[in-house]
C-alpha cells in the first residue's frame, strides 16, 4: 500500500500539479471573493494547498495584470521552498514569473508576478513604496503564526486602507489573509467584518500517545533531546512503513541529534544483527530555518524504495512546511522562542514547551496521506502543568525596537494607538522607544533623526545597523562590515560534538581565536572571515577549521551587499565623517560600543558580571567564547547576544575600555520611559518638551557619569 502511495507521488512529481488538494473544489469561490473583497480571509488546515495554489489561481484569474501578487511568509526557508516549488508547478524558472525575496536574497525580476517574501522582507519594502503601488494584491500567509511583521503589516494595511491610500494608487489593492487555525473571527473583525472562506481539511485518525519520558520537572533540562532520539528509533524499529517527523528546537540540536541518530542506529543494528535495518535503512534529513536551499529541496523527495525517511525539523513543519508520506510524528513537546525579558531588558532565545494547540497541529502532520502516530514523549502531567493553552503572539514576546523605527519611519508617531491586533503592553512599547532613543535613532520628540534614517538602511538589529554606520564614518568599514555579516548568518561554527572528528573542531575554534589575537570574539569572527576571503581554497579551509563553509559563502555575499549601502551612505552629503586612529583590534571594539553600549557589563563578584542598563542583571560568559575562563583578567565586556538556561549566559563578547562608553552609558539613564511615552502619544505640546529639556539639563548637571553608572 505505501509502495502504491510513493510510486503516485513520484507521478506527481512529474507532472508537478496536484488536482487532489483540498484547496482545489474552492478555486471558483476564492477567485470571486478576491474579486468582490478588499478583504478577505481565507482559512484551511496545512496542506490544504493555500500557499502554492492560491497565488497561482489569482495569477490565472488576471489579477497579476495590475500588480505583482506579493505573498508573505514569517520564515525564509519557506519562502524560498514554496517559491520554488510554484515556480515548477508553472514551469518556469525561478526569478522570471515566480520569484522570492528575502534578507540579503533577492530573486525577482522584472518579469517577476507571484512574488513570495518574508514579511519582514514586506515590511521594509513598504518604506520605499508606502502605497504598495508595485503590488496589486497582498496575501499575508501563515497569519496563525502572529510573527511580529506580519502583525505589524495587518495593522499597517488596515491603516492605509482607512486612510483612503486607494485614492493615491492607480487600482485597488486586493488583501489576503491566509491561516491555518483560529482567530479568523477576531481578525475578521479587525478586518471591518470581511468575509472568510474556510476550507475543510481531510485528516485521517490519529493515535496520540504520551510516552512520559518527560515530566514537569525536566522543564529546562535538555534530556529531551536523547529521549526524542531513543523514541525515534524505537518506532523506526517497531512500527510498519511510514516516515517519521522528529520535533526538536534548533540547528544544533537537530544536528546533534542526526549524530546520535547514525550512531545508535548502527549501534542497534549490530546488536540485533539486523543488516538491512541500520542507519542506510533510515534516510536521517535535518530541516532548520538557515538551512541551504538544494539541501531543503530532499525533504520533499520521497524517499528510495524500502527506505524510511526521517525528517528531524524544528517547528517549521509544523505549519509552514507539509512533507508528504509522514504516518510518525515524534515530539520532543518544545520550541525555541524569542523571548524580550523584562527583567534583563533583553532578547533572549529560549527553549520552552510547546504550547496546546501547536502540540495538536504537531501531531496533525502524521495524518495527512494515510492513519497515523504521534509519540509525545513528555506526560500528561507536563501536558496539563507545562504547556499554555496557546502560543503567546511574538508581539507581546519580542522587542519592538526594529519595527517601532519602522513606523516612526513610515511616519506613523502615534504608536501607541496604531491598530495592533493584539496590543503589546504600553511599557513594552516605551521600552523600545528608549532603546531607539539611546542609540539615537530617535530625538526625544520621538521624531526620527537622520542617523535613524541611516540606521533603517541596513537590514541590521539597530544595535549592529549604529556600529556598521560608526565603523563607516571613521573610514573603517572593513573591520565591521565582515562582522555584521557573520552575526547575520547562523551557525558559523560546526558544533563541537562528541566524535573525534568533532573535537578536534572544537580545538580548531580555539586556535582561531588565538590566531586572531586570544580575547575578542568579534575579532575571530573577522579573522575567520578574512581567512575564508584570501584563501585560494576557502571551502577546504573552512573544512579544516571546523567552519561551516555554506554558512561563510552567505556571509561573504552578505558583506557585499552591507557595502554596497555603506558605500551608497558614504555619498549623502549628512553622513558623518569622524576621525579615530588605534589599532585594528580598537577600532573595532571601539565601533561596536556605538552600537552596544547597552550589552555593556562590568565585573561583579567571582565570574560574575552586572549589566549596566539600569536592569543591572548578573551575567555570566557562555563556555563557547573565547573570554570563558579569564573572567577574573577582565573589567569591562561587551557582548552580543543572551542565552538563559539556568543562568543568564552572554555570547559573542570582547572586553572593552571604560573610556570608550563613559560618554555613551549616561544615555542608558537620562530619559525617562514615561516622558516618551507623552511624546509617543502625540500629545506633547513644545513647551512642555522644553520643560523636560531643561530638567534634563539640570538632572545632567547634578548627577555626573558615575552615578549613572553604580
Ligand atoms: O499552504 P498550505 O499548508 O495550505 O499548503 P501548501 O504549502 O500549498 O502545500 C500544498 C502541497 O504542496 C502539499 O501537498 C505539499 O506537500 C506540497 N509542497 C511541496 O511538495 N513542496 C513545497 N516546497 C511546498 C509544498
Ligand atoms: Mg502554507
Amino acid at each position: 500500500m505505501e509502495k502504491s502511495v510513493r510510486s503516485r507521488r513520484r507521478e506527481d512529481n512529474e507532472s508537478f500539479y496536484n488536482p487532489i488538494l483540498p484547496i482545489h473544489k474552492w478555486k471558483d469561490e476564492l477567485v470571486r471573493a478576491a474579486k468582490d473583497n478588499s478583504f478577505l480571509i481565507v482559512m484551511g488546515d496545512t496542506g490544504s494547498g493555500k500557499t502554492t495554489q492560491l497565488p497561482q489561481y489569482l495569477y490565472k484569474a488576471g489579477f497579476g495584470k495590475n500588480g505583482m501578487i506579493g505573498v508573505t511568509q514569517p520564515r525564509r526557508v519557506a519562502t524560498i521552498s514554496v517559491a520554488q516549488r510554484v515556480a515548477e508547478e508553472m514551469n518556469c524558472s525561478l526569478g522570471s514569473t515566480v520569484g522570492y525575496q528575502v534578507r540579503f536574497d533577492d530573486c525577482t525580476s522584472e518579469r517577476t508576478v507571484i512574488k513570495y517574501m518574508t514579511d519582514g522582507c514586506l515590511l521594509r519594502n513598504t518604506l520605499a513604496d508606502p502605497d504598495l503601488t508595485k503590488y496589486s494584491t497582498i496575501v499575508l500567509d501563515e497569519a496563525h503564526e502572529r510573527s511580529l511583521s506580519t502583525d505589524i503589516l495587518f495593522g499597517l494595511l488596515k491603516k492605509q486602507f482607512q486612510l483612503g491610500s486607494r485614492k493615491r494608487r492607480k487600482y485597488p489593492l486586493t488583501v489576503i489573509v491566509m491561516s491555518a487555525t483560529l482567530e479568523t473571527q477576531k481578525l475578521s473583525l479587525f478586518f471591518g467584518n470581511c468575509p472568510v472562506v474556510t476550507i475543510p481539511g481531510k485528516l485521517f485518525p490519529i493515535k496520540e500517545r504520551f510516552l512520559n519520558l518527560i515530566g514537569p520537572r525536566d522543564k529546562d533540562s535538555t534530556a529531551y533531546v536523547t529521549e526524542t532520539v531513543k523514541v525515534t528509533l524505537q518506532t523506526h524499529l517497531n512500527e510498519t512503513e511510514g516516515d517519521i517527523l522528529v520535533f526538536l528546537t534548533g540547528q544544533a540540536e537537530i544536528e546533534r541529534a542526526c549524530n546520535l541518530l547514525f550512531k545508535k542506529a548502527e549501534a542497534i543494528d549490530y546488536r540485533h544483527d539486523l543488516y538491512d535495518r541500520s542507519v542506510e535503512g533510515l534516510l536521517i534529513l535535518p530541516l532548520y530555518g538557515s538551512m541551504p536551499t538544494d539541501q531543503q529541496k530532499r525533504i520533499f523527495l520521497a524517499p528510495p524504495a524500502g527506505i524510511r525517511k526521517c525528517v528531524l525539523s524544528t517547528n517549521i513543519a509544523a505549519t509552514s512546511v507539509t512533507i508528504e508520506g509522514i504516518r510518525y510524528v515524534v515530539d520532543s513537546g518544545f520550541v525555541k522562542q524569542l523571548n524580550y525579558n523584562p527583567r534583563a531588558g533583553l532578547d533572549i532565545l529560549e527553549i520552552v514547551p510547546i504550547s496546546k494547540s501547536e502540540a495538536v497541529q504537531r501531531a496533525g502532520r502524521a495524518g495527512r496521506t494515510a492513519p497515523g502516530k504521534c509519540f509525545r514523549i513528555y506526560s500528561e502531567e507536563f501536558w496539563e502543568k507545562c504547556m499554555p493553552d496557546h502560543m503567546i503572539p511574538d508581539i507581546k514576546r519580542t522587542s519592538l525596537a526594529s519595527v517601532i523605527l519602522t513606523l516612526k519611519c513610515l511616519e506613523i508617531h502615534d504608536v501607541i494607538r496604531f491598530p495592533y491586533l493584539d496590543h503589546p503592553e504600553e511599557k513594552h512599547i516605551l521600552e523600545a522607544l528608549k532603546k531607539l532613543y539611546q542609540c539615537g535613532a530617535i530625538d526625544r520628540t520621538g521624531c526620527v533623526t537622520k542617523l535613524g534614517h541611516f540606521i533603517m538602511e541596513f537590514p541590521l538589529s539597530p544595535n549592529l545597523a549604529c556600529a556598521v554606520i560608526k565603523a563607516t564614518s571613521f573610514g573603517c568599514q572593513e573591520l565591521l562590515l565582515p562582522v555584521a555579516a557573520m552575526l547575520s548568518v547562523e551557525h558559523v561554527f560546526i558544533q563541537s560534538g562528541e566524535s573525534q572528528k568533532q573535537k578536534e573542531a572544537g580545538q580548531g575554534h580555539e586556535e582561531l581565536s588565538q590566531l586572531a589575537g586570544g580575547c575578542n570574539d568579534f575579532a575571530t569572527l573577522l579573522y575567520i572571515f578574512e581567512q575564508c576571503k584570501t584563501s585560494p581554497k576557502p571551502a577546504a579551509w573552512c573544512h579544516k577549521n571546523g567552519i561551516h563553509w555554506r554558512a561563510l559563502k552567505s556571509a561573504l555575499n552578505v558583506e557585499k551587499q552591507l557595502k554596497e549601502i555603506a558605500n551608497r551612505l558614504k555619498e549623502n552629503k549628512d553622513f558623518p565623517v569622524e576621525k579615530f586612529d588605534g589599532p585594528r583590534n580598537e577600532m573595532l571594539r571601539h565601533c561596536l560600543c556605538a552600537g552596544y553600549f547597552s550589552n555593556v557589563a562590568r565585573r561583579s563578584v567571582g565570574r560574575t558580571f552586572r549589566t549596566m542598563d539600569g536592569h543591572g542583571s548578573i551575567i555570566h560568559i557562555h563556555p563557547s567564547s573565547a573570554l570563558f575562563g579569564k573572567e577574573s583578567q577582565l573589567e569591562w565586556i561587551l557582548f552580543h547576544n543572551v542565552l538563559v538556561t539556568s543562568k543568564i549566559f552572554v555570547r559573542t563578547v570582547c572586553p572593552i575600555r571604560y573610556e570608550w562608553v563613559k560618554d555613551l552609558l549616561p544615555k542608558l539613564h537620562d530619559i525617562d520611559a514615561y516622558e516618551l511615552s507623552n511624546v509617543a502619544r502625540e500629545e506633547v505640546t513644545a513647551e512642555e518638551i522644553l520643560k523636560w529639556e531643561s530638567k534634563e539639563e539640570t538632572k545632567h548637571r547634578n548627577d555626573g557619569t558615575e552615578e549613572a553608572l553604580n
